[in-house]
C-alpha cells in the first residue's frame, strides 16, 4: 500500500522499477517525483529502502566524499566509480550519473564516448549543465539511446563564470532560461534540474514543459525535488538555505563511535558475546 495521495494514485501506478517513461507520467498526474544524490553502495541501498524513485550519482561526489572544494575536480574515472558502486547496489529507482565538468562540452561524440562510460557500468541516463548551446549533444545521444536529464540556473561546473553560487533567471534572464529548457526539451530531454531558481520562475519553466523539473533550491512548484544527501541528512554542519535538515547523522554516528572507542578503551568490548573461547 502507497502512502500517496488516494486521488492521485489512481492515475499512476507505482512502478515496480522506475523507467525513463514514468518521470512524464508522474508529471502528467501531479505525483512528485523524488531525488537524492548517492555516490557508493552503502547509502544507495538505504535510499532505495526509503523509496527513493530516482538516484542522481551527482558530482557533487568530488565535494562530499573526495574532500574537494567544487565539483570541477572531478573526473569521468571518479564518476564511472560511484556510478557503478550505486547502479550495482538497487534495482527500483532511476539511476542518473553526472557527466564531470570537461567530458562533455567540446562536441557531441566527445559527450557521447564518456556517457557511453556511465552507461556501461550502469547508469539509466546522464546528467550535464548547460542550455541550448547543448541542444545538438543532448539529440545525439537522445538517438544513441542514452537519456538525458538537463540542469540550468546555478550550474557549479561554472561557478568561476557564474561568480559563485547565485541565484540564477531573475529578470531578464527568465525568458533565456525558458527557451533553453524548450531547447533542451525538443532536443529529447527527459527531465531537466533547475538549481537556486527563483519559485515563480521555477514555476513558469515547470508550466511551459512537458518534460519535469526537479528542483533544488527552485521552490515547490517544480515536478520533483533533489537534495545532497549528506545535506539533508544532518552529515554537514552547514547547509545552504534551501536545504532542509531531515535528520542528524553525523551526530548518530559520532556518538556510536565515541560509544565503540569508550568500550575498547574501559575493555567492555569485546564482551563474552563478540568472541569465542575455543
Ligand atoms: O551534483 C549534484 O549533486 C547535483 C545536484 C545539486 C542537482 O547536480
Amino acid at each position: 500500500m502507497s502512502d500517496q495521495n488516494p486521488a492521485i494514485e489512481t492515475q499512476f501506478k507505482e512502478p515496480k522499477r522506475w523507467r525513463v517513461h514514468h518521470l512524464m507520467q508522474a508529471k502528467q498526474a501531479g505525483r512528485k517525483i523524488t531525488m537524492i544524490t548517492a555516490y557508493d553502495a552503502l547509502t544507495a541501498p538505504i535510499f532505495e529502502e526509503a523509496g527513493i524513485d530516482t538516484i542522481l550519482v551527482g558530482d557533487s561526489y568530488g565535494n562530499v566524499q573526495l574532500g574537494y572544494g567544487s565539483t570541477i575536480p572531478v573526473t569521468i574515472e571518479d564518476m564511472e566509480r560511484a556510478t557503478g558502486a550505486v547502479a550495482r547496489s538497487v534495482t527500483r529507482p532511476l539511476v542518473v550519473a553526472d557527466m564531470p565538468f570537461g567530458t562533455y562540452e567540446a562536441s557531441p561524440q566527445v559527450a557521447f564516448d564518456n556517457a557511453a562510460r556511465l552507461i556501461r557500468v550502469g547508469a539509466n541516463a546522464v546528467k550535464f549543465e548547460g542550455g541550448a548551446e547543448l541542444a545538438d549533444t543532448v539529440k545525439l545521444l537522445t538517438q544513441a539511446g542514452i537519456p538525458v536529464v538537463g540542469h540550468l540556473g546555478f550550474t557549479p561546473q561554472s561557478e568561476n563564470a557564474l561568480g559563485g553560487p547565485r541565484m540564477q533567471g531573475r529578470g531578464t534572464a527568465k525568458q533565456k532560461m525558458i527557451d533553453d529548457a524548450l531547447a533542451l526539451q525538443s532536443a529529447g530531454a527527459i527531465a531537466i534540474v533547475l538549481e537556486m531558481v527563483p519559485g515563480p520562475v521555477a514555476s513558469e519553466v515547470t508550466k511551459a514543459l512537458d518534460v519535469p523539473t526537479i528542483g533544488i533550491g527552485a521552490g515547490p512548484e517544480t515536478d520533483g525535488q533533489v537534495l545532497v544527501w549528506s545535506d539533508m541528512a544532518g552529515m554537514t554542519d552547514w547547509v545552504p538555505s534551501f536545504v532542509k535538515r531531515f535528520g542528524e547523522a553525523r551526530a548518530v554516528l559520532r556518538s556510536a563511535v565515541e560509544d565503540y572507542a569508550a568500550e575498547v578503551k574501559d575493555g567492555t568490548f569485546p564482551g563474552p558475546e563478540n568472541y569465542k573461547t575455543n
